[in-house]
Order: structure tokens, then sequence, then C-alpha cells
């Protein structure tokens, strides 16, 4: 049974037509006037395996209320209690740079790990940690965007550069670039506050008659984005097209990625934004019937 916790609209309605006849569950979520959640599951669920698709786009206010409904379903008898995030939260603060500063990708894994039975997520923030497990004390899936978004450069895009932001940006953007066969670089960027990037980009004399094509996973401030499209630009390269697997767009990311220069952003509909354009539900789907009987 399946429910949705503010799943984003567009990647609900085409995971449940992945997963076939999957039955769906109803979940009463609201808020008090007090900013404190409320949630109520209105189906039977005693022996049955369950699983909440939810948003964590803006995860603060919604986190206690994803526990309290996993915990309710358990509550409620369910077999086993599923998350299927289509962004994970909190994979960011992966390291403790400052004494003092709290691990939140480490606790933010050990509170999920605690409330359910396994999760699925689409292409996690993975960078000085490399993989789920070793955060995560339950089974973990990934699904991967990168065939999806390299179907959309192909119908849109004539001779793309894949280009990667930053070291991390080389799993995605070398992994779209190798089904394309096209070319590929990774920049260097060193960032010094939330909103404060430097990019360094390299001689491209020889990729001016290419379109550049930059790829990330997160889309947040639109910074690393930014400054990436003002250097290729003054590097007399073609208008970018940027392409986020995560729209997470904090204000004034649009507009910043347009003063810069970009051709234009699309991202996937793992958050919902003005950009989702590229869907990734039947993956989705494909991630979660893997954990279902
Ligand atoms: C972190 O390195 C991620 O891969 C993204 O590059 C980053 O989250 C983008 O953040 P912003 O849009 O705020 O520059």
């Amino acid at each position: 049974m399946i429910f949705s916790l503010e799943a984003p609209a567009h990647l609900w309605t085409t995971t449940l037509q992945g997963l076939g006849g999957i039955e769906q569950g109803s979940l009463q979520y609201r808020r008090f006037p007090d900013g404190e959640s409320y949630i109520r599951v209105h189906s039977p669920c005693t022996g049955r395996d369950c699983v909440i698709v939810a948003s964590m786009q803006d995860p603060d206010p919604r986190i206690p209320a994803l526990l309290f409904a996993a915990r309710t379903l358990r509550s409620m008898g369910a077999r086993r209690v599923g998350l299927a995030a289509p962004y994970l939260a909190y994979m960011r603060q992966d390291k403790i740079f400052e004494a003092g500063e709290s691990a939140t990708a480490r606790y933010f894994a050990e509170w999920l790990s605690s409330h359910f039975d396994w999760l699925v997520t689409i292409d996690p923030h993975l960078h000085r940690i490399h993989d789920l497990a070793e955060i995560y004390s339950i089974p973990t899936r990934v699904v991967r965007s990168a065939g999806r978004f390299a179907e959309w450069i192909k119908a849109h895009v004539e001779q793309p550069l894949l280009i990667g932001p930053d070291q991390e940006s080389e799993q995605w953007a070398g992994d779209v670039a190798g089904r394309l066969r096209a070319p590929h670089l990774i920049l260097t960027k060193v960032r010094s506050g939330d909103r404060n990037v430097a990019i360094s980009v390299p001689e491209l004399g020889e990729y001016r008659d290419y379109t550049p094509v930059l790829v990330d996973d997160i889309v947040s401030t639109g910074r690393t984005m930014a400054e990436t499209v003002q250097q290729l630009v003054a590097a007399g390269l073609k208008a970018p097209v940027c392409l986020g697997v995560h729209g997470v767009l904090a204000s004034g990311a649009l507009d910043d990625l347009k003063s810069a220069g970009a051709h234009r952003l699309v991202t996937s509909n793992t958050v919902e934004n003005p950009a989702a354009e590229v869907d990734l539900g039947s993956e989705f789907a494909g991630g979660i019937a893997s954990f279902l009987d």
C-alpha cells in the first residue's frame, strides 16, 4: 500500500503508473495553527507492506510529519514501512569541517533508519560519503537519472559538451556524457559561503562550436551554476544549458541563472519547480518495486 506525504504531484502520478495496480492508502496531513503536524491514516494496514513517498524539499517543517506517519503505520500493524524519497535531504553536511559542527548527514540517516525498513531515493548527494550504506543501517536503493537526462540532451541539444562544475559532479556529468559519447570536462569549485563559490575553468578554445551543458545533482541557490555559466560565456562559449537533478531552487536562483547568461535550466521532477521537465517516475517505480514482494 502506497501513501503520499506531499509527494511531488507529477512524479507521484507517473510513479503510480509505473507500479501498475498498487493500492493507494489514504494519509491525512495538516499543520495545526501553531505549526505542529496532524497525521491520520485512514486505510487499515495490518500486516501490509507500506511505502511512504515523501517530499523533502524544505525538509525541516516536513520531517516530524514523516516520522509520525511511519510510526503511525507501524502502530497500526504494518508489516514493513519503506521510504521513497525522490530527493534525499541532509546529504551535504557530510563532514565536520569546524569543531562542534553537527554531522547532520549521519544523524539524519540514523533517524530515518530507526523509523523505516528500507529507503529508495534518486541520485543522492554522495561526495565524501561514497555509499548510503556508510550512514544508513537499513537497505537502500539508488535510482539513477542519467539515462533520462541523456535522452533529453539527445532530443534538445546539438553537439553537447558536458560540464560538471565540481569534482563530485563527475558521477553525474561523466555518466551522461558516456551515454551520449560526448566530451565532458570537470571544473574545480571552491565554496567560501552559502552563496559564494569560485569556479576555475581551463582553456576552452577548442570547444567554441559546442553547446555547453552543465550537469549537477542539486541546484539550490543556483550560485554554482551561475558562476560556471558566467565563466563559460566570458570564455566565448555559447549560452549554456543547465541541467540539475534536484531543483531545490532557493529564492532568487532562477533569476540569478538567467542574469548570468544561461540559455535555460531543466531539472527532473524529484522536487516541484517551474523547470521540472525530466520525468523519473518509471525509474523511481522500479526502485520501489524492488522492495515489494
Ligand atoms: C554540492 O556540491 C552540490 O553538488 C551542488 O553543486 C550544490 O549543492 C549546488 O548548490 P548551489 O546551487 O547553492 O550553489
